[in-house]
Parts: C-alpha cells; structure tokens; sequence
C-alpha cells in the first residue's frame, strides 16, 4: 500500500473519530468518552502525518508529544472551571495564529502564487488571534470588560474591511503577493481588535464561541492550501459546531448576532449600589435555620445553580444538601438555563463533577411548568437567568431573554454573598417580592450551613 493511501485511510479513520466524539458531546452521560475519542482522533491525525510523511524523526515526534502533552495536561490540571472562558478564548486565538502561520510560509515559499485560500488563512488566522487576544485580557480582567467605543468606530472598520478586499484583490490583479501578505496581516490585526473591543463582558462568551468557529474555517482554509483533508474536515467541524453553538447562545439570550456584534452590552458589574433599594422597596433576610426549616418541611424543592456556585465551588455541598433533603422525604430537582455560568453547559460539568445524577437535571423548558407546584426555589449564586425584568421589562437590555420561572414557586431563597447584580449589571426586582428570601453568604458556606441546620432538624 503507498503512503499516500495510508495517509488517506488514517485521516478518514480521524474524521470518524471526530464525528463520533462530536456527537457524544450532545449529552453530559458521554461527553466525557466523546472528548478521548475526538483527542484520539487528532493524535492519529497529528502523528499519522507525522510519521508516514517523514517529516520529523521518531525522536523528534516523542519528545514534540511529551513537551505539548505535559503543557496541555498542566493547563488542564490548573485551569479554574470559572476561568475556562478566557481559556479557550487562548486556545481559539493561537489556533488561529498557528493556521495564519502556516499560510504565511506557503505563500512566501511559493512567492506570486494566487492562492486565494492562503490569503484567506491569513486573514482569518490573524483575525482569531488578535480578537481572541482581546476576549482573553477582557475575559481575565487584565483590561476592562466594559465595552470600548470611539466616536466614528465604523467609519474606521468600514475602511480596514474595504482595504483588505482592496490587498487581496491586488495580489490576482498582478500585485506583488509578499508586499500584500504584510499589508494583509497588520490590517487584520487591527480589525481583530476592533471588533472586540466594544463588546461588553455580558457578550463575550458568545463572541468566544464564534472566534472559535473562526479559528475552525481558518483551518480549514489552510488544510486547502496544504491539500491537507484532516485538516479541512477538522476545520470544518469547529467552524460549524461554532457557528451552531453562537446562534444558540443568541437565541438563549434572546439576541441577534448583529446586536451582539455592534456591542455595548454589559461589563464589570462590581457594582452594589445598582442593585440596591428601589422606590423604597425592601427586602426580606433570611437565617440559614429558618431557611432550612422551609426547605426540611416542603415537599418539592428545585436547585437553581448559576455562576456563583461555580466561584463558589459549592457544587459538593449542594448535592449533599440534596440528598440530606430526599432522605427526609422532600423531592428535589435542579433547573438549569441554557447560559447559566460563563459557558455552555457550565452548570452541567459542575454539578457532574460531584456526580450530581444526570436524571436529576432539568433544562428550562422541561421544568419551567413545575415551578408553580414547587414549595421552595432555592437559587444558588444565578441572577441574571432568573431576573424577572427579562419577561416584562421592555426598557431592559435583557428584554424577551427566556428566563426560569423560580418567581412562581411558593418562596424563592438567593443564595449569594451582596445586593451586586449579575452578569449583564441589570437589578433584579425578584429579590424584594414578599415571596423572596435572601439568605446573604458565600454559598459555599450558606449550603454548609444548611446542610447542618437541615439534619438538625
Ligand atoms: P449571574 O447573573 O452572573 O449572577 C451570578 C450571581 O452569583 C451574582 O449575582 C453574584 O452575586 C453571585 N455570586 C458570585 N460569587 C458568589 C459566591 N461566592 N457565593 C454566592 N454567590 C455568588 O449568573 P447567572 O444567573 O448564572 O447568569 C449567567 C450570565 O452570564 C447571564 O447574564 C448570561 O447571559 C451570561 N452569559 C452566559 C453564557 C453562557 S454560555 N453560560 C454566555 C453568554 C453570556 P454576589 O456578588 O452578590 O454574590
């Protein structure tokens, strides 16, 4: 058998992989077998190509894998889950700059040659790398996450755009190909930043998820330069699961991308004034005694988890409290919003991760209806999702955003540490219903504590 044909038959038994880990993806049960299968997959792709092209010695090839694993593994290892944003907001930008790179050797090394998807690479590639760049220093506070405006900002993106159509237009006119390339990689750069720089952290996890997709087709693009199938099937495959995954997370939002895009939405909301009285309203405190007296004598409680409990880290505590709960005979269920946390299925690895049973796990629209027949919605470090304001508020910026109905159950306890409003800054009106309780606290520590109240009981 050639090489070639080799090097074909492991690139399809590659592309399988990816499908079938893709696939397993869809379900927190399998996730975790489909994220192996889709790393098999790439090492067969990575070494296959490797090997039979001879491109490195086997010696080389080892220790590229135990340099590349063992930083891998590490980040892994180290990341917290609430900074996982910010890292794969790194990843999709060095992923880009690596397919960026790539082109940029080809199309020096072939000098005139019009190839249209190498050019296309650079832009793309460079683009994912300096807008990741930014989500990455907005995402870990290393810059603000308020939206950076200036006064004709599309004028100046409306020009960059024009002049990139213009560079590469040139090169197939007769242009010199290295002189574009340059010229093409500083605009791109620049539009890179400026398309993020005024999304305000509220978006940014959407914005994240299409730079990913970018970082996909920019792999792509480069597997046709390289006539490189892996490549361009594994490109394709971010690139859809990308766009797939921001157009889910608009429409959990209620947003379009285009409102996504022009930004303003949003920043850091360390604000507590904001979410302070409100015409004189008040609100109700709570004790965690009395809270977990509520809770030992309902019949029905649902766990509303949300970004708190991440930072927090209460994920172990609560699945006791609820398995203290259902030992006494109480029914309890967990709600969980498509964007609760800081990135899709958020809630779902926290809560897997102290093996909370996946049969326990509701999405919005399978337990919204219960909330009426449910004594007490215990909201655990959520706002934002389950902010009223969203269903009737016009004014608000997240108007018609779907929301969990926890204000239907006969009380809704907040479990969180102030009066600061979430994510996206906006006050929250639920917490001064006379069927709000706020029982104030690192939730860590409040579920703790109710953990012991509750037995106690
Ligand atoms: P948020 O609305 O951000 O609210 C989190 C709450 O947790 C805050 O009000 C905070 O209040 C509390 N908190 C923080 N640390 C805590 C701690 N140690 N102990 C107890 N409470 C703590 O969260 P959410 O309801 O999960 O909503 C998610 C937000 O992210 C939405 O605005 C959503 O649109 C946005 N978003 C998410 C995604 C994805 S994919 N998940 C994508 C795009 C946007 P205190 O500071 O008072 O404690």
């Amino acid at each position: 058998m050639s090489s070639e044909l080799i090097i074909n038959v492991v690139y399809l038994i590659s592309a399988i992989l990816f499908i079938v880990g893709l696939k397993r993806l869809q379900s927190p049960v399998t996730a975790r077998t489909g994220n192996r299968i889709a790393g098999l997959g790439m090492l067969l792709a990575v070494v296959g190509t490797l090997f039979l092209r001879q491109i490195l010695t086997p010696a080389e090839m080892i220790a590229g894998l135990m340099i590349g694993g063992f930083i891998g593994a590490l980040m892994a290892r180290r990341v917290k889950m609430t900074a996982m944003p910010e890292l794969v907001a790194a990843f999709n930008g060095f992923g880009g700059l690596a397919s960026s790179l790539v082109a940029t050797s080809e199309i020096i090394q072939s000098g005139a040659d019009q190839n249209l998807a190498a050019f296309l690479s650079v832009f793309i590639g460079v683009v994912t790398f300096s807008g990741s760049l930014i989500a990455f220093l907005k995402l870990s506070a290393k810059m603000t996450g308020n939206p950076i405006q200036f006064f004709g900002q599309y004028i100046v993106l409306g020009g960059i755009t024009l002049s990139i159509i213009g560079s590469i237009t040139w090169v197939f006119l007769g242009g010199d190909p290295i002189t574009c390339l340059w010229i093409l990689t500083g605009l791109s750069l620049l539009f890179g930043v400026l398309i993020v720089l005024p999304i305000g952290g509220a978006d940014m996890p959407v914005i994240v998820a299409f730079l990913n997709a970018l970082s996909g087709l920019a792999a792509a693009a480069t597997g046709f330069v390289l006539n490189n199938t892996a490549l361009i099937i594994s490109g394709a495959l971010v690139g859809a699961s990308g766009i797939m995954l921001t157009n889910t997370m608009c429409v959990a939002m209620n947003r379009k991308f285009w409102q996504v895009m022009i930004g303003g939405f949003g920043g850091d909301s360390n604000d507590e004034e904001s979410g302070k009285l409100v015409d004189g309203k008040t609100i109700t405190s709570t004790t965690p005694d009395d809270t977990a007296i509520m809770l030992s004598y309902a019949r029905k409680v649902i766990i509303v988890p949300g970004y708190g409990l991440a930072v927090a880290q209460a994920q172990h505590q609560v699945r006791e409290l609820a398995e203290v709960l259902e030992s006494m005979g109480v029914e309890v269920k967990y709600a969980v919003h498509p964007v609760a946390g800081r990135m899709p299925g958020h809630m779902n690895v926290l809560l897997a991760e102290a093996n909370v049973p996946y049969d326990s796990l509701y999405e919005m629209d399978e337990i919204n209806h219960e909330f009426e027949s449910t004594d007490v919605a215990l909201v655990i470090g959520a706002n934002d999702v389950v902010n009223p304001a969203a269903r009737h508020d016009k004014s608000s910026p997240i108007y018609g955003m779907p929301i969990l109905n926890v204000d239907q159950a006969g009380t809704v306890v907040f479990l969180k540490r102030s009066m600061r409003p979430g994510y996206s800054g906006i006050p929250n009106l639920l917490f001064f219903e006379p069927n709000t309780r706020m029982l104030f606290g690192d939730a860590k520590d409040s579920v703790s504590e109710l953990i012991t109240e509750v037995k106690a009981v």
